[in-house]
């Protein structure tokens, strides 16, 4: 979707650009980033799974980038340096907060996964002050390690999926991979309560994700999948590269009635 989308934000600032997908490949990366800075591109967007290595491959990087370890935003400076940002986590609170209005300040918020996708957001997340983020991962080591290396960011409470107390959450957001098999994470019902409201970060254009599915079947306030944080992430992006910021929410209701 991303082509369509810069392209739709290039016709509506009145730009032109060129803006393609292209699928790189892990062992030759580096070469490939390079030969396209080369050729006069301006920079790229970078997904699942060479987040890691576009962080590794920048020679500078945004505040952002280097908590979430993760870069999905690559600026080719004139001078030949790369600067690295992750525009991820913004992307998703402008989604959470602005289009849908969801308070995340003074409110207790359950991340489910613990790998580069959370990383991304942790940072923006905590920066509007839940009063709890507790992050609960299959594989709690991993929970705690993060919690660990954003400690400098705000506390994150850890735990398994199993162990997950009697408390209830405001706002569930799964980061998790689960998905992609058309899995949830199996969190205890309790978690749920009739004012919560959960989030996705994955999105698919045909149908509700599981996750998603999920949240409905089993009451939730509301639930959103991602469509809206990829639509933000890029106009994030897209400031960076041209200058001006697009408006989103048209792209957005595009995109969904396409
Ligand atoms: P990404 O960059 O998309 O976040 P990742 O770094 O491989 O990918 O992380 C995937 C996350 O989804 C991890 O938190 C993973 O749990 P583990 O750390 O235990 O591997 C989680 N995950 C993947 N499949 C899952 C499933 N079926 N149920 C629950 N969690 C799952």
């Amino acid at each position: 979707l991303s082509p369509r989308i810069h392209t739709a934000f290039a016709a509506e600032t009145g730009q032109e650009i060129y803006y393609q997908a292209l699928q790189l490949n892990s062992a030759t990366f580096e070469t490939q980033i390079r030969e396209l800075q080369s050729i006069g591109y301006k920079g790229v967007n970078v997904t699942v799974p060479f987040k890691e290595q576009a962080w590794k491959l920048a020679d500078k990087l945004s505040p952002r980038a280097q908590d979430a370890k993760a870069v999905n935003t690559m600026i080719f400076r004139d001078d030949g340096k790369i600067v690295g940002d992750n525009t991820d986590g913004i992307g998703l609170t402008r989604d959470l907060i602005i289009n849908h209005g969801v308070l995340v300040t003074h409110r207790k918020v359950l991340v489910l996964g613990a790998g580069g996708a959370v990383r991304g957001i942790l940072g923006p997340l905590l920066s509007r002050k839940p009063d709890l983020v507790v992050v609960a991962n299959r594989t709690l080591h991993k929970a705690e390690r993060m919690a660990e290396d954003f400690f400098h960011l705000g506390e994150l409470l850890t735990s398994s999926f199993e162990d997950l107390g009697d408390e209830k959450f405001d706002l569930i957001i799964n980061g998790t991979s689960a998905g992609l098999d058309g899995e949830v994470p199996p969190i205890p019902e309790r978690v749920l309560g009739v004012n919560s409201i959960c989030y996705d970060l994955m999105y698919d254009i045909d149908k509700p994700t599981a996750f998603v599915a999920w949240a409905q079947r089993r009451g939730a306030l509301r639930a959103y999948d991602g469509l809206g944080m990829l639509v933000e992430q890029a106009a994030e992006s897209f400031e960076f590269w041209h200058g001006r910021r697009p408006e989103t929410g048209s792209v957005i209701a595009r995109l969904l009635s396409a």
